[in-house]
């Protein structure tokens, strides 16, 4: 099936792990409703793992875990349909799930189409526990043969972590997003370092097959089952914004039911979000003079994303991931790097979309000094200097 933007939503792993059940899910899917995310564009309630009983029927179809899910899935997917969003799942690639849980290897189709009869929209495939006799591009191209062939519109979400160069094959097996890294979790040190490695497995991404980057920790607080430490605010909002930016999907992870003020704005920066859904899904490109100049962009702390949008803006983004705040000879902009040499008479309107603040560039260059940990997104307009 065709995905024309990033998918977005809430997913239940970081914060709930295997403490899921029907009541969590379906307060979640009303407030995604009541928050208005759910009309910001983030429309798909996904489970993961750990909804099942831990032996298939003797149907051999898998049993959703009835102490969880005493009405059974149908009853769920009708609940999440009922309030205008769309129903995921989870299985995984190998023999057991990742928290041990029946896995769908070798029985693809008959997953297929009991995830078809409950009426998921979604399934999020994980690589856990594969044998080592059939190779990974294969044991997608199973599920999405069997997917494809199941009667019913079913995302499909693959998460292979990276691993085994997925991002070299994964087109081919028909998957619409794919793991870009392994597990996320709420600190620093995690966000920091998938946003060391983003910049690599963007470049596969296009449109109907994006890199996922995993589901955010904004909003967690150290609270849940990747809690961790937690981060800052401006920790968060970094995270955000390049996920947004790089054009990852943006599956929420925190309990949206105790959200507090700091991260519904973040989350429904209406503007933020134009950019990660925009149509043309252009890719993102780091234009610091580190990374036009140097090939190891992973050790880049200071990269500054831009995008070309559809409707002619740019969308740029200076993030700083270092401990010390950036100076404007590590952190600038020169336009000519991204097209706008003083030849053509054109300069940039710029919009900070966290603050409001508005300015001109002038003399074809600017630079922003960014506190530690810390990033300004923009949407910018091309007009005369
Ligand atoms: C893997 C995935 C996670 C999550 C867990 C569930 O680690 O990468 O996103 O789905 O499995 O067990």
């Amino acid at each position: 099936m065709l995905v024309l933007t990033p998918p977005m939503g809430w997913n239940s792993w970081n914060t709930f792990g295997e403490n899921i059940n029907e009541k969590v899910v379906m307060d979640s899917a009303d407030t995604l409703v009541s928050t208005g995310l759910a009309a910001a564009g983030y429309n798909y309630i996904v489970i993961d793992d750990c909804w099942s009983l831990r032996e298939r029927g003797e149907d051999g179809r898998i049993v959703p875990d009835p102490v969880k899910f005493p009405h059974g899935m149908k009853y769920v997917a009708d609940y999440v349909h009922s309030k205008g969003l769309k129903f995921g799942m989870y299985s995984c690639a190998g023999m057991l799930t990742c928290a041990g849980y029946p896995a769908s290897f070798d029985h693809e189709f008959i997953d297929a189409a009991t995830f078809a009869e409950w009426g998921v929209d979604y399934l999020k495939y994980d690589y856990c526990f594969h044998p080592s006799t059939v190779p990974g591009p294969v044991l997608y191209k199973r599920m999405a043969v069997a997917l494809a062939n199941c009667g019913r519109d079913i995302v499909f979400s693959a998460c292979s972590w990276g691993s085994d160069e997925t991002k070299k094959w994964i087109k081919q097996t028909g998957a619409n997003l794919w793991r870009t890294t392994g597990d996320i979790n709420d600190s620093w040190r995690s966000i920091k370092e998938l946003s060391l490695i983003a910049g690599d497995a963007i470049t596969y991404g296009s449109i109907n097959c994006y890199p996922d980057m995993d589901m955010l920790v904004t909003g967690m607080k150290g609270v849940g089952n990747v809690g961790f430490a937690g981060c800052t605010d401006a920790e968060y909002r970094l995270h955000y914004s390049l996920w947004a930016l790089l054009g990852s999907p943006l599956m929420i992870g925190c309990d949206i039911r105790q959200m507090d003020d700091f991260t519904r704005e973040t989350l429904l920066n209406l503007e933020v979000i134009a950019i990660n859904q925009d149509p043309d899904y252009n890719q993102a490109y780091d234009a610091s003079a580190y990374g036009v100049t140097f090939q190891d962009a992973e050790k880049n702390e200071h990269p500054i994303y831009v995008r070309q949008l559809s409707n002619g803006d740019l969308a740029i983004g200076f993030f700083n991931l270092s401990d010390q705040p950036t100076s404007r000879w590590n952190s600038y902009l020169a336009l000519d790097r991204i097209g706008l040499p003083e030849s053509t008479g054109k300069t940039l309107e710029m919009k900070e979309l966290w603050t409001g603040e508005t300015f001109k560039v002038t003399n074809g260059i600017f630079g922003e000094t960014i506190a530690p940990h810390s990033c300004r997104l923009f949407r910018a307009k091309v007009v005369n200097a």
